[in-house]
């Protein structure tokens, strides 16, 4: 297993770029398997490992999958099998992005219950609800969902609490259902509208998407589309945090920092500069930065995607800062790692106090999940000494190039086998 070693204490100076979004490419692959005729052409898609898995999935239901740099290209193909395998669903959650389009294409779908994670029990009851209503019957089998459905039904669904792979998941059934589908307290994140635009650029009618109603008039069948997957918001705010952390002066290329203001403003207010430029924003911090609060929540509130990026900024900053997890329950994995960096910070339920200390030591410390281990990154670029980070595989899940991007930032970084 590779590990990585920073050695902390480089201001990032430079630019760096901005891939396409992990969370929009990967339920747009989902999607291309509702094309009945012409290809899908994904563009910017981001060379990550979850981007692989997905491919891989594709491949063995059958599918043409073509990869080339960025671009992805799915031929439209009869499928063998509707199967999402315990193996690949065990490795990727978002392999139940997949029940949607195949039960409202073949009728049926057979997907790994995907259990639990890292950050918190991560149920789809929701997503299940809203194909039942829709008129699937749902069944539970040897750990497997079983969805059937001769064709679904328009339906009014009420979202409990509003999930982003639950959306897309009703989106993309709703696409190919008969009559006209509401979702109501829908997610509301840019990936959504991404998918959306996708789906529409296939033949759907959709209306509402990036709002809290989305309705969608189904039609019979979708055909290809040519589309270029969003820039990543995740990977933007986390080379902001890298930025700020190391009192640098970075230029993020390629992206719309629009997409992130929740955490925009809290930077400013923690005392980083930011700028719009013509390419993309700046990023700069001469001073220490100061303790902000903080609250995560669905869009267009603070990601949760980005709170342990922002604790680790925060570790480092004057003052105290309380910051709040509502979306996942158990999201706090990297306190225990940054603790042992010499942040201080103590949790009680869904808050994390944190304490702003003089300086971060390095330690050698364990990536537990993806934006855990980008924390862990983030850290390490202001620690004094070297820092090193093993399962580094969490981290090739979502972010590409890394260390040639923070290396050409100017940062010490390297990957070694263990
Ligand atoms: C997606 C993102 C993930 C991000 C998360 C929240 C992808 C591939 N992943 O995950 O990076 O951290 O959004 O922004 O896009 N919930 C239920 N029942 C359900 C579904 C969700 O109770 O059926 C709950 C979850 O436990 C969680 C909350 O709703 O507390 C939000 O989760 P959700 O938006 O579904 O996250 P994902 O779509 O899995």
């Amino acid at each position: 297993m590779d590990k990585l070693l920073i050695e902390g204490g480089v201001p990032l100076r430079g630019e760096v770029k901005i891939d396409g979004a992990k969370n929009a490419a990967l339920p747009a692959l989902a999607a291309s398997l509702l094309a009945e005729d012409r290809e899908v052409l994904l563009e910017n898609v981001p060379q990550v490992v979850d981007i692989r898995t997905m491919c891989r999935l594709l491949r063995d239901m059958g599918a043409s999958v073509e990869e080339e740099g960025t671009s992805i290209r799915i031929l439209p193909r009869e499928l063998t099998s509707l199967e999402a395998p315990y193996d690949l669903v065990r490795k990727m959650r978002a392999s139940v992005l997949t029940l949607g389009p195949l039960v409202a294409r073949y009728g049926y779908a057979k997907v790994s219950s995907p259990g639990g994670c890292a950050i918190g029990e991560r149920p789809i009851d929701l997503h299940l609800a809203g194909l039942e209503a829709m008129g699937a019957k749902i069944d539970l089998v040897d750990g497997y969902i079983e969805a059937r459905a001769d064709r679904l039904r328009g339906a009014e669904i009420y979202f409990d609490t509003p999930t982003v792979t639950g959306t897309e998941n009703l989106l993309m059934a709703a696409a190919l259902a008969d009559g006209c589908t509401v979702i109501e307290n829908a997610a509301m994140e840019p990936e959504i509208s991404d998918l959306a635009a996708l789906l529409k650029g296939m033949g759907a009618k959709i209306e509402g998407e990036g709002t809290e109603r989305i309705e969608i008039q189904g039609t019979t069948r979708l055909t290809g589309a040519r589309h270029r997957i969003l820039p990543d918001r995740i990977e933007t705010a986390t080379y902001a945090a890298a930025a700020a952390i190391s009192r640098g002066d970075v230029l993020i290329q390629g992206t719309d920092k629009e997409m992130i203001a929740s955490v925009i403003q809290k930077m400013i207010a923690a005392g980083a500069e930011i700028t719009s430029e013509q390419e993309g924003f700046r990023v700069a911090s001469g001073e220490r930065l100061q303790g902000v609060d903080v609250t995560t929540a669905p869009y267009p509130g603070f990601p949760t995607d980005v709170q342990a990026q922002f604790m680790a900024m925060m570790a480092l900053a004057d003052g105290t800062s309380v910051i709040r997890e509502m979306v996942f329950e158990n999201r706090f994995m990297h306190v225990a790692e940054l603790r042992r960096m010499g942040a201080d910070i103590r949790t009680k339920g869904a808050s994390a106090v944190v304490r702003g200390v003089p300086s971060l030591k390095a330690a050698p410390v364990m990536a537990t999940d993806l934006r855990a281990s980008a924390c862990l990154v983030v850290a390490g670029l202001a620690a004094e000494g070297r820092t090193q980070i093993a399962r580094i595989y969490h981290l090739d899940r979502g972010y590409s190039s890394l260390e040639e991007k923070l290396s050409r930032l100017g940062a010490r970084v390297r990957r070694v086998k263990d």
